[in-house]
């Protein structure tokens, strides 16, 4: 039995199921990996917490030298309280309210704003403070377009079209140190991501005062096997030709958030039943899509293995959970033969699973553990 099979069936045991558990080596690993790709650039990471905001999680984050991307009050509250610095917090709000602002600006942390209806407030109330604004390019990308973030018909950020609205308010003393956009966060190629940064940085030259451009995120991790990932050394190469060009002298900022976590995570959860439909086979987990939603919101492909039967032969199941509607993770799965009792291991769970997690029918929330080289403990 491979060495890790052995220490999740351990945790599984010990810690109960359902359980997330994430390792702390893997995360690290991804840190490093985007340090590698961007080393020829003058960048800075801010993980994009709502992917997992668990402390001990934002936690490996500071460590590693990272900022965060908080997109609420609350999870400004919590990069506080784990120790990050305001300097390094970017504050990326949809459509917040007033409070929220105050409450951010207060604290000295930079704000992203994405609509121009805010520019009023903000500079009767905020004369002094310089602030970021998140751009909507106007890039359709082709994949998943409930997490499309940057075309016309989307809510978020300040259409390019808008610009002689910005100028105006420039003119009128709004003070503004950088540009955001975030395409999508399930981007296919590197190419919608250069087509993003292309129009920004074009934006970007009727802005004299920039400190920084932040490009998100979109960095895709591999869901199915057959996925491809995205070339990070040809978008950083893009980049550093773009940046050359460019008039002003800026650093660059990144907000990845799954592709730090997501690998890093599983939700293992334990065989209720086995029963035979009509004409399927349905394999009954003590889950559901109220511990992770992804397969049935973004209709997101994720990996499972039987931890409990590592034996080659396979057969076809549905994979469903407890919920008392359509709940399935997996349609037509094969899987190594499945009994009551068995630890199924859902793979890439670490980002947008447990903090998408609800009590719906109420049901209790799994249990999290952290693994530290060859030790785990229950966070
Ligand atoms: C503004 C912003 N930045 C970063 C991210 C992180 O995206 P991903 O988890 O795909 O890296 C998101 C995701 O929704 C986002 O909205």
């Amino acid at each position: 039995m491979p060495q890790d099979t052995a220490l999740y069936l351990q945790i599984a045991n010990q810690i109960g199921t359902p359980v997330y558990v994430y390792e702390q080596a893997k995360i690290v690993e991804r840190i490093n990996r985007l340090k590698e790709a961007f080393k020829n650039l003058p960048f800075q990471l801010h993980y994009a917490m709502k992917a997992n905001e668990h402390p001990e999680i934002l936690k490996i984050i500071l460590k590693n030298g990272l900022g965060v991307d908080a997109v609420s009050v609350n999870e400004i509250k919590q990069a506080l309280s784990v120790g990050f610095d305001h300097k390094d917090i970017i504050y990326t709000p949809s459509c917040p309210s007033k409070k929220d602002l105050d409450f951010a600006l207060a604290k000295g942390i930079h704000l992203h704003i994405g609509a121009t209806e805010y520019f009023d407030y903000l500079l009767q109330h905020y004369p002094q403070t310089a602030i970021g604004l998140r751009i909507n390019p106007d890039t359709h990308i082709a994949g998943n377009q409930k997490i499309a973030t940057a075309h016309q018909g989307s809510k978020f950020g300040i259409p390019v079209s808008q610009l002689p609205v910005i100028k105006k308010y420039i003119k009128a003393g709004l003070k503004i140190d950088s540009l955001h956009l975030h395409t999508g966060s399930d981007v296919k190629t590197w190419h919608d991501l250069a087509r993003s940064a292309e129009v920004l940085l074009d934006f970007a030259q009727n802005f004299s005062s920039l400190k920084y451009i932040d490009l998100g995120s979109g960095f895709k991790v591999k869901y199915h096997p057959n996925d491809t990932e995205i070339d990070l050394q040809a978008y950083a190469k893009f980049l550093q030709k773009a940046l050359k060009s460019f008039k002003y002298d800026v650093q660059i900022k990144f907000e990845p958030g799954k592709f730090l976590v997501s690998e890093a995570g599983s939700l293992l959860v334990k065989t209720n039943i086995v029963k035979q439909g009509f004409y399927k086979k349905f394999v009954g987990v003590n889950s559901g899509f109220h511990h992770l939603i992804r397969p049935m919101y973004y209709n997101a492909y994720h990996h499972i293995t039987n931890l409990s039967n590592p034996s080659a032969a396979t057969e076809k199941y549905d994979v469903v959970g407890v919920l008392c509607e359509e709940d399935t993770f997996a349609y037509n799965r094969f899987l190594s033969p499945v009994k009551a009792g068995d630890i199924l291991r859902i793979h890439n769970a670490g980002a947008y699973g447990y903090v998408m997690a609800s009590h719906y029918n109420l049901h209790i929330l799994p249990a999290q553990v952290l693994i530290e080289g060859n030790t785990f403990r229950k966070i």
